[in-house]
């Protein structure tokens, strides 16, 4: 048995895809085949995160930050995302994995925002898992945006300012019915969020791992929930054997 299949297992990961470029540069080559290699990986780690028996997994693609890349960088990952999006379509809906997005997807070029359409369509009953894509996220952005419909919604009358609490933003966020994540992996080493999913993360454990995403592969990540199992949770409270201690 592998030590996942006696840990607990996150319902919800959530990851920082980095270092492609990193990656290439290493090899000697061009970044696009960091990226192309990184695509890879998404394959792996999707169908790892199935068969470890994770809910929900959230993939940070591409930021809203990232739109100042070169063209022709953002050109190749379009393209690869359009690729992945073909290439994976019968395998989600086989394995009755639904395809979800977060972010500012109308930022996206028409070609890239009709693949997605369809199958997110194609995969919009199935329910064994959720495979959320953030692209063209931010979280500020985000937040920003649940404030600017909650302040509307008031303007028309249909809720009070006191109502406003935590619950209130939380339901106006992209997707309001998907738990915060459990666990959040970045990739390639640094130590930021990079504007990533900045209300949720508020409990959700951290995974820093130097490997870069185009080597993050099935092993790396019972690494990573091996690691979450080791970790004790305590959302503000005490660790429960010793609270019997002090008491
Ligand atoms: C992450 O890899 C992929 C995207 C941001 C789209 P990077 O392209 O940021 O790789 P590094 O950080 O330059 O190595
Ligand atoms: C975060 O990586 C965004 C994605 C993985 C899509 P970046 O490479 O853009 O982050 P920074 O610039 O190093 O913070
Ligand atoms: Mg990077």
């Amino acid at each position: 048995m592998t030590e996942t299949a006696t840990t607990k297992i996150p319902t919800h990961i959530a990851i920082i895809m980095d270092g492609n470029g990193r990656w290439a540069q290493r090899c000697g080559l061009p970044r696009l085949r960091g990226h192309e290699e990184g695509a890879r990986s998404v394959r792996a780690v999707v169908k790892a995160c199935r068969d470890a028996g994770v809910k929900y997994l959230t993939l940070y693609a591409f930021s809203v930050e990232n739109w100042v890349r070169p063209k022709v960088e953002i050109a190749g990952l379009m393209r690869l995302l359009r690729r992945f999006l073909r290439s994976r379509e019968r395998e989600l809906r086989d394995n009755k994995v639904r395809l979800r997005v977060m972010g500012r997807v109308e930022d996206f070029p028409a070609e890239v925002r009709e693949e997605l359409a369809r199958v997110i369509k194609a995969t919009e009953s199935r329910d064994s898992g959720h495979l959320i894509l953030a692209l063209s996220y931010g979280g500020r952005a985000e937040i920003a945006r649940a404030a600017r419909e909650i302040a509307r919604r008031v303007q028309a009358g249909e809720i009070a300012p006191a109502q406003v609490d935590e619950n209130m933003v939380a339901r106006h966020l992209y997707l309001p019915d998907v738990p915060d994540p459990d666990l959040l992996i970045r990739t390639g080493g640094e130590m930021r969020i990079s504007n990533f999913l900045l209300w949720q993360v508020s409990y959700t454990e951290l995974y820093v791992t130097p490997v870069l995403w185009p080597d993050f592969r099935e092993k790396e990540l019972h690494e990573a929930i091996a690691e979450y199992g080791r970790r004790q949770r305590r959302f503000g409270g005490i660790d429960p054997a010793r609270g019997t201690e002090s008491r």
